[in-house]
C-alpha cells in the first residue's frame, strides 16, 4: 500500500480536510478517511459497506465489472483447473504455491488431523435428529474452543497455525457428522488414506455394512467446488469472521460466527434456495410467472442464484461451475436432468429480460453448484454447509492476516443515530 496523492474536501468554499489516497496493487485507489472525524468532525455514511473498504489484504482480488477472481494473483479458472483444494488452501495461508516438500508436509498435517476428539459424538446426541446441519455445524466449530482449548491463544503464532490447521482438517468431519446425524445413520470415521474430498465423500456416504468405493469424477467435482468456493475477498461471513477476531476471540469462535453470517439465503444460502426455487417453478411454463414475482418491487421473491455485489458481469465461478455440472451429470449418465434443463432455460430467458439486463444481474456461483450437489446425492440441506467446509481455509486465511496486521485494532463502526433526543426519564404514572 502506498499514498501518492491527497484529496482535499472542501465545505462551503473553506478546505476542511486534507486526505490521502492510498495505492494498492490492483482495484481502485481508496480515500483513507480516518483522520477524517479529526479534521472535520465528519463521519462518512455507507451502511452496506458498498464503497468501503474495511482492511487492506493480500489474499484475494475481484473485478466485477470483468468477472475477474484471483487467489493471490492466480485466477480461479487455472487452480480450478490444474489444482487440489489442499495446495490452495496452502496458496491461500501462505502467499505462494508450496514446493514438493512443503505441499508434502502441509498435506501431512491436514490429513493427519481430521479425527476429532471422541465426546464430540455425546455432544452431537443432545441435537434434534431434524436439526438443520448448518445449525449443527455452527455449534460444533464453537464448540471447537472447548475441546481444543490448547490452541486457542490468538497471540501464540504456534498455536494459530495449530487452530488453523485444525479447522480446515476437522471441519469436513464435523460436516459429515451433521449430516449422518441428521439421517440416523452411525458416524464414519475419517480415512487418512484418501485425499481430502475423498475422504469428506467417505464420511458422509459409507456405511459401516458395506464396501466403500470412492468415484474419481465426484471427488474430481467436489474438489472443483471445494477451490471455486475458498476464499473471496471481504464478503459478509468474512467480514463477520474478521469483526469477531477483532476483539481477541478464539479462532474457533470466529469461524462459527462466520458460518452464521454465510447460513442466510443472500449468501451462502443461495444454493439451497436455487433448488428449492427450481424445484417450486418445476416447469418452464412457470417461468414467466417467476420472473414476473422477482421483477415485482412489492413481491420479496428474488431469483437466487443471480445477482450479486460485486460481480456486474458474468461469475467467473458460476463458469466453472456450469462446466462442472454438465460432466458431472454426463459421468452419472444423467442424461436428462429435469433440473439442470429447468435451471437453463431459465438462465437464458433472465438473461435476456430488460430488468436483468439493466441491473446486470447474471448467474452466480450457486446457480449451478446446487444441481451437482443433488446428483451427487446431498440433501439440499447440506448445500450450505458444503459451502462453509470449502469457505473455512479463506475464512482462516483472512482471520491470520488480520491478527498479523501490526496495525490491527478492534472494529468498531459508527452510525447515523436518528433517535430521540437527550429527554428526561418519566415515572409511570405521569406517562401517557
Ligand atoms: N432477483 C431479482 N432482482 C434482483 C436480484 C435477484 N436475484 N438481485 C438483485 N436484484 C435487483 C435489486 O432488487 C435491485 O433493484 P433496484 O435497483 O430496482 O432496486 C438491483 O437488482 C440491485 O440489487 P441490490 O439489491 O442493490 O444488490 P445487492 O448487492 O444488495 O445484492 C445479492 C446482492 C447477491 C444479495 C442479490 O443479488 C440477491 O439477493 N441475489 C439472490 C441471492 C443469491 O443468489 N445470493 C448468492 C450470492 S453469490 C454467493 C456468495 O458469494 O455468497
Amino acid at each position: 500500500m502506498s499514498d501518492f496523492e491527497s484529496l482535499n474536501l472542501t465545505r462551503n468554499k473553506n478546505k476542511i480536510a486534507d486526505l490521502k489516497i492510498l495505492k494498492g496493487s490492483l482495484g481502485p485507489d481508496v480515500i483513507d478517511i480516518r483522520q477524517l472525524y479529526n479534521q472535520t468532525g465528519l463521519f462518512t455514511y455507507d451502511p452496506s459497506y458498498g464503497a468501503t473498504s474495511s482492511c487492506e489484504s493480500s489474499i484475494t482480488f475481484i473485478d466485477g465489472d470483468k468477472g475477474i477472481l484471483l487467489y493471490r494473483g492466480y485466477p480461479i479458472e487455472q487452480l480450478a483447473k490444474n489444482s487440489t483444494f489442499l495446495e490452495v488452501a496452502y496458496l491461500l495461508l501462505n502467499g505462494e504455491l508450496p514446493n514438493k516438500e512443503n505441499y508434502k508436509i502441509f498435506s501431512h498435517n491436514i490429513i493427519n488431523h481430521t479425527m476429532v476428539n471422541e465426546q464430540f459424538l455425546n455432544f452431537y446426541q443432545g441435537f434434534r435428529r431434524d436439526a438443520h446441519p448448518m445449525a449443527i455445524l455452527c455449534a460444533a466449530t464453537g464448540a471447537m474452543s472447548a475441546f481444543y482449548n490448547d490452541s486457542a491463544d490468538i497471540n501464540d503464532p504456534q498455536q494459530r497455525i495449530i487452530a488453523s490447521n485444525r479447522l480446515i482438517a476437522k471441519i469436513p468431519t464435523l460436516a459429515a457428522m451433521a449430516y449422518k446425524y441428521s439421517i440416523g445413520q452411525p458416524f464414519i470415521y475419517p480415512d487418512n488414506n484418501l485425499s481430502y474430498p475423498e475422504n469428506f465423500l467417505k464420511m458422509c456416504f459409507s456405511v459401516p455394512t458395506q464396501k466403500y468405493k470412492s468415484q474419481k469424477i465426484l471427488s474430481d467435482a467436489i474438489e472443483k467446488i471445494f477451490i471455486l468456493h475458498a476464499d473471496h475477498e471481504q464478503n459478509a461471513s468474512t467480514s463477520t469472521v474478521r469483526l469477531a477476531g477483532s476483539s481477541g476471540a478464539n479462532p474457533f469462535a470466529c469461524i462459527s460466527a462466520g458460518i452464521a453470517s454465510l447460513w442466510g439465503p443472500a449468501h451462502g444460502g443461495a444454493n439451497e434456495a436455487v433448488l428449492n426455487m427450481l424445484n417450486e417453478i418445476q416447469n418452464s411454463d412457470n417461468i414467466s410467472k417467476f420472473l414476473k414475482k422477482a421483477r415485482d418491487k412489492d413481491d420479496p421473491f428474488r431469483l437466487f442464484g443471480f445477482g450479486h455485489r460485486v460481480y456486474k458481469n458474468y461469475d467467473p465461478r458460476a463458469t466453472e461451475m456450469q462446466k462442472t455440472c454438465h460432466e458431472v451429470l454426463d459421468l452419472l449418465g444423467i442424461k436428462k436432468n429435469p433440473l439442470l434443463s429447468l435451471a437453463m432455460k431459465l438462465e437464458k430467458i433472465a438473461l435476456e429480460d430488460e430488468y436483468f439486463i439493466e441491473r446486470k444481474l447474471y448467474p452466480n456461483v450457486d446457480f449451478y453448484s446446487g444441481i451437482i450437489l443433488q446428483a451427487i446425492g446431498f440433501p439440499t440441506s447440506m448445500f450450505t454447509v458444503l459451502f462453509a467446509v470449502a469457505r473455512t481455509v479463506g475464512w482462516v486465511a483472512q482471520w491470520k492476516e488480520m491478527i498479523e496486521d501490526p496495525n490491527q485494532r478492534i472494529g468498531r463502526p459508527r452510525q447515523l443515530y436518528t433517535g430521540p433526543k437527550k429527554r428526561n426519564y418519566l415515572k409511570i404514572e405521569k406517562r401517557n
